[in-house]
């Protein structure tokens, strides 16, 4: 099988650690030491990773083999010497001081903003991990150094969740502590009080009057589908994977809305003063039988073969289990010689972590589609005999470029293996060469858009080819004007099929086209109406207020996203600036690099460019920043209003119709929710939270006519703007929303 290099591979080392000289290893721990701390943060606090686990593992393992041949350069900050946080970075100019005294004291003074935070009574480590067994041997032999004979090992899952640490006080559940930097962690008490497999009282009396015990929260795969199905409806973002649902669950704010997310727990780890139990195997057993959950999937071994069975045997039936795990955690299973064997800074000498590489499936590759997209770029996506991946079905999967599939030698007709990164999307990392038939077919990557049939063009250091002819091909003006259209650009209610029959009937060419467009043009549109057309003109109207920064953003530059467009709208003030900016000016801006500098350059240096801007900015749209503007009325203050389903207006628009009224957005039910404004499919979680609070449930009708209470009717006797938009909605459907596509 081949392998293809993690996302990372730019950043693999360039020569061996054993060839570096000091300061060639300095500099790079020093590189090492950002992209860790970066992707610990974006992996504990954001719930977002952008690395797989196995990539992240490699950059920490390169820095351990750094700091063992150079043990000089190791920082007592190095994120070698401690365990990831997923405490919230306090501002530098407010000092955290720990109270590491009694119970019921916040360890931090002034509290921190979303939960109170304690320190941990032991400290709260993470484990040594492995992918390689040879390395599990050598811990079983240097446990057998210490202790000689006589030991067992208790075996378990390695649940891929959450840590949490509960202390129990005369039976009773007093504290649920996050991991947090190890040593103090968040109070996350009341969410947990509504994870439903977590006693709030013991069973029995045969528990000690207070300890603590540890384990995962984790989100089963059925859960995690449904919560994303949920997200994607109400245009939230959805998870990356059932492990980041699971840490962002436990960390909301709403502890009901928790028990709503179908959390789960695992507990693997009891801690106390004088604690009766001889192994952790008999102290586990305990726990289950107050009614803590405990796995029944663990196992006591007492050879290295009987350990690497359980590894092997879990590495195939972890498919099957219902939700999420990553390796195998093996440990000495006597007590007494868990105290001798002890604890390094990060971890415990007694335990150790085989780590299972991202879990793969084989499939079939039927086929591949060459997607051009809105700025020209082709992507090879592959079509995939469906096939199950961890926890979800997958059927296309990103070959990325020409590069990669020369890389993998990949054939339609190949068997393939998929694999899930930290991204949504799987990726294809290998072939297995072992089946192929001489049946499967070498792919073309084509030579000419596969749409309008120009002759594709690399550019030197571009890793895909592009179809140059962005003014002409029919796929990318299609895909500028959804891109143009869309929420986060002008805002505009159409969505892709709109603009495909726009297109289609030669009505739209280009985005300064829609500005020209008359009721009498729209007409034409299948099922149109006076209605949808007056909407969709008063859509294009409104488009005029929308600020510089997102007309910059939906002209499309390549490389141009949001942020980019903000910084460069922020930093120009106009696009007179913009235009007349040399590369120079371009690369003074903050964030702006060689790449988005010379594609600015680029971008108005086509006349097609030049023109379409003199056409928008003849229609009336904003070219320059102005003032932000104050709330248009104030009939909503002192209300908060939250928001669910999908509405005749994108929901970026009902929240800003929400604030320039004066009233307050949130994005979830409390005591001081006013109303829940619910659109069409509202999250049925969200409803029966209402409920439950008593909260009002208003409709897009009613809360129109609350900003606007003399328009019940109009003097036409036509209904009000909003009941128009309701009937609007159904019309334009699923379509109303102009998405991105899967790989744009
Ligand atoms: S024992 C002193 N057992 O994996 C450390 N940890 O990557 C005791 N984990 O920090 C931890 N399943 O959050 C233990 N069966 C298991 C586990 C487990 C998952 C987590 C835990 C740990 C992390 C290390």
């Amino acid at each position: 099988m081949t392998r293809t290099p993690g996302l990372f591979e730019q950043d693999m080392p360039q020569q061996s650690i054993s060839d570096m000289t000091r300061e060639q290893a300095s500099a790079r721990a020093a590189e090492l030491r950002e992209m860790i701390s970066e992707n610990n943060r974006l992996y504990y606090v954001e719930n977002a990773p952008a690395i797989s686990d196995y990539d992240y593992d490699m950059l920490m393992n390169e820095l351990i083999a750094i700091e063992k041949r150079f043990p000089e350069l190791v920082t007592p900050d190095s994120p070698t010497m401690k365990v990831g946080s997923d405490l919230k970075q306090k501002p530098a100019n407010e000092p955290f001081t720990a109270y590491a005294g009694k119970d019921g004291i916040p360890a931090d003074g002034t509290g921190n903003k979303e939960f109170e935070q304690y320190p941990h009574k032991y400290p709260m480590l993470s484990l040594g991990n492995t992918y390689d067994i040879s390395e599990v041997e050598a811990f079983a032999e240097r446990v057998s150094r210490t202790i000689g004979d006589g030991f067992s090992y208790s075996c378990e899952l390695k649940f891929d969740g959450t840590a949490i640490c509960l202390t129990y006080r005369n039976g009773e559940l007093f504290r649920a502590l996050t991991r947090g930097d190890g040593t103090i962690g968040d109070d996350v008490t009341e969410n947990v009080r509504h994870i439903s497999n977590i006693p709030q009282k013991l069973h029995g009396n045969g528990y000690p009057d207070e300890f603590e015990i540890r384990g995962e929260i984790y989100m089963p795969y059925k859960a995690f589908d449904r919560l994303n199905a949920e997200r994607e409806r109400d245009e939230d973002p959805p998870f990356a994977n059932p492990r980041n649902a699971a840490s962002g669950s436990l960390k909301l704010l709403d502890p009901k809305t928790v028990g709503h997310r179908g959390l789960e727990c695992t507990l693997y780890h009891i801690l106390g003063e004088n604690l009766p139990f001889k192994t952790h195997n008999e102290a586990l057993s305990a726990a289950a039988s107050w009614g803590l959950p405990v796995s029944d999937k663990r196992r006591i071994c007492r050879s290295i073969s009987e350990i690497e069975s359980y590894i092997e045997y879990w590495d195939k039936e972890r498919k099957f289990l219902p939700f999420a795990t990553d390796g195998i955690v093996i440990k000495v299973n006597e007590l007494e010689y868990q105290r001798i064997l002890g604890f390094t800074s990060k971890f415990p000498r007694w335990a150790v972590a085989y780590k299972f590489k991202a879990e793969h499936a084989l499939t079939k590759l039927l086929s591949i589609d060459y997607q051009v997209g809105r700025t020209g770029a082709v992507t090879p996506v592959a079509n995939l005999e469906p096939v199950q991946l961890a926890g979800t079905v997958v059927k296309r999967a990103s070959l990325h470029n020409s590069d990669q599939m020369e890389m993998l030698d990949i054939r339609v007709g190949d068997h393939v293996y998929v694999e899930k990164g930290g991204e949504i999307i799987p990726k294809i990392t290998g072939v297995e060469l072992s089946l192929r038939d001489g049946s499967e077919t070498l792919p073309v990557f084509p030579d000419r858009c596969p749409d309008c049939g120009t002759p594709l063009v690399r550019d030197e250091g571009e890793a895909k080819f592009f179809c140059p002819n962005t003014s002409g091909c029919p796929t990318q003006i299609k895909g500028k004007l959804v891109h143009f259209t869309s929420r986060k650009a002008m805002n505009i209610l159409a969505g892709d099929a709109t603009m495909e029959q726009l297109y289609n009937l030669g009505l739209a060419k280009s985005p300064a086209d829609l500005y020209d467009l008359t009721k009498e043009d729209l007409l034409r549109l299948e099922a149109w109406k006076d209605r949808s057309a007056a909407r969709f003109l008063n859509s294009l109207e409104a488009s005029k207020k929308v600020t510089f920064d997102h007309v910059l953003y939906a002209l499309g530059i390549r490389y141009v996203g949001e942020s980019t467009a903000k910084e460069l709208a922020r930093h120009f003030g106009d696009i007179d600036a913009l235009m007349a900016a040399d590369r120079d000016t371009l690369l003074q801006v903050e964030d702006i690099g060689e790449v988005i500098a010379d594609s600015v350059l680029a971008f108005f240096s086509d006349p097609h460019n030049v023109e379409e801007v003199a056409r928008l900015r003849k229609a009336g749209l904003q070219f320059a920043m102005r003032q932000e503007e104050g709330p248009s009325s104030e009939v909503l203050k002192g209300m908060t209003i939250v928001i669910s389903g999908t509405f005749s207006i994108s929901r970026d628009e009902m929240k800003k119709l929400i604030t320039s009224n004066g009233g307050k957005n949130s994005g979830s039910l409390s005591g001081k929710t006013s109303y829940l404004l619910a659109g069409a499919k509202p999250g049925p979680e969200k409803m029966q939270k209402a409920e439950a609070l008593g909260i009002k449930v208003i409709g897009e009708d009613e809360f129109m006519k609350m900003l606007d209470p003399a328009a019940g009717r109009q003097e036409d006797g036509t209904d009000s703007p909003a009941e128009e938009n309701a009937v609007q909605g159904s019309l334009f459907g699923d379509d109303t929303e102009g998405g991105p596509t899967l790989f744009e």
